[in-house]
């Protein structure tokens, strides 16, 4: 059966672009393939984090794949830190990973900026590391939205590297899956920068954890731009798009269908109507979060199981590139 591998990061509050890009995607792939969800808090600590906050994001995130539908029962859902080959392999990995190709990562410039001689190793080789969780269980499919695609490009130059020097056919090219109506969920505030985590504006995103009435104040507030109608030149009409896209992502509905339909409303009622489309879809969510967050002990056996489970593969795989690369072992 096909693997299917992704993670996301324990860092602050789970956002509508982590649920349309990704986990909404992982939720439709739980049943039909064999899935690992991995909460990646090695690749957290690339900036730095406080602990008891590192802790308690990775329990929410947890609870929040769980309430959005992954059942431990059809998936391994794990941290990270706990399958040592991980960072086994990354090791393993950063010897066949040229500095070339790591320079030319966009999501690294973004993030060390103008600040690249005191930008730290892990922060370069993070990449790096998201090869090593991917090839680590031979996964060959893996939903991300569209931001990490240049990452998965990577990981598939880093497997043919590895193939190549040792003359191996051992791991296999891994495939972004980028797919839903909204790959790319973008600021309710601009239209032109990605809903992310780390915005300063709460406005510019929804939250898994947002109650109904911020729902619909963030979505009323959302920027919009002065033409009549919504639906038309969506090409150089970011904001207009965007709400476009999420609304039909929410409905998993064609964009263009979703245009169509909506062709003659303005502004005003459009967000009234996708107001109440995400408290609908997202209400659940929250409130089956705050139940599962309410037990610590379930959800730190959900991810001890999972990490059991993850490390019987890993161990495996582990060792037989231990074994091709001839690195002596007992
Ligand atoms: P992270 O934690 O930034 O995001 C988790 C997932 O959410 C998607 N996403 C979005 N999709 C659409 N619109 C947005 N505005 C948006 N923001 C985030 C991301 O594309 C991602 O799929 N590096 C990864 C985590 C990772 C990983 C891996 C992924 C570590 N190892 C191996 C796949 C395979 C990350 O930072 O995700």
């Amino acid at each position: 059966m096909k693997r299917v591998f992704s993670g996301i990061q324990p860092t602050g509050n789970l956002h509508l672009g982590n649920y349309l890009g990704a986990i909404k995607n992982w939720v439709a792939m739980q049943r039909e393939y064999d899935c690992l969800y991995c909460i990646v808090d090695l690749h957290a600590i690339t900036v730095a984090q406080e602990p008891d906050e590192l802790t308690n994001n990775t329990r929410e995130v947890t609870a929040g794949l769980i309430a959005a539908g992954l059942d431990p029962k059809n998936c391994i859902i794990f941290n990270q830190s706990r399958v040592a080959a991980h960072a086994e392999l990354a090791w393993i990995l950063n010897c066949f990973t040229p500095l070339g190709w790591l320079n030319r990562m966009t999501q690294f410039k973004e993030k060390a900026g103008k600040k690249r001689e005191s930008a730290f190793l892990g922060l370069y080789a993070y990449p790096v590391l998201m090869a090593a969780d991917i090839l680590l269980y031979h996964a060959t499919a893996v939903p991300v939205g569209e931001d990490q695609k240049q990452h998965l490009e990577l990981s598939r130059d880093i497997a043919s590297a590895f193939n190549r020097a040792y003359d191996v056919d051992f791991f296999p090219l891994p495939e972004p899956m980028i797919f839903g109506a909204a790959t790319r969920v973008m600021s309710l505030r601009d239209g032109r920068n990605k809903m992310s985590k780390s915005d300063g504006s709460d406005y510019s995103r929804i939250n898994l954890t947002d109650d109904a009435d911020s729902i619909a104040l963030k979505i009323k507030r959302a920027k919009t731009d002065s033409e009549p109608g919504l639906a038309h030149d969506l090409e150089r009409r970011p904001e207009a798009a965007n709400l476009l896209s999420i609304y039909a992502a929410l409905v998993d509905e064609p964009m263009e269908r979703v245009a169509a339909e909506h062709s003659l409303m303005g502004f005003a009622d459009f967000k009234s109507k996708l107001a109440d489309l995400a408290i609908e879809t997202l209400g659940p969510i929250a409130a089956r979060m705050r139940e599962l967050l309410a037990d610590p002990g379930y959800i730190d056996g959900v991810l001890a199981n999972g990490a059991a489970r993850a490390r019987h593969i890993a161990d495996s795989n582990l060792g037989e590139v231990r074994r091709i690369m001839g690195l002596l072992d007992a």
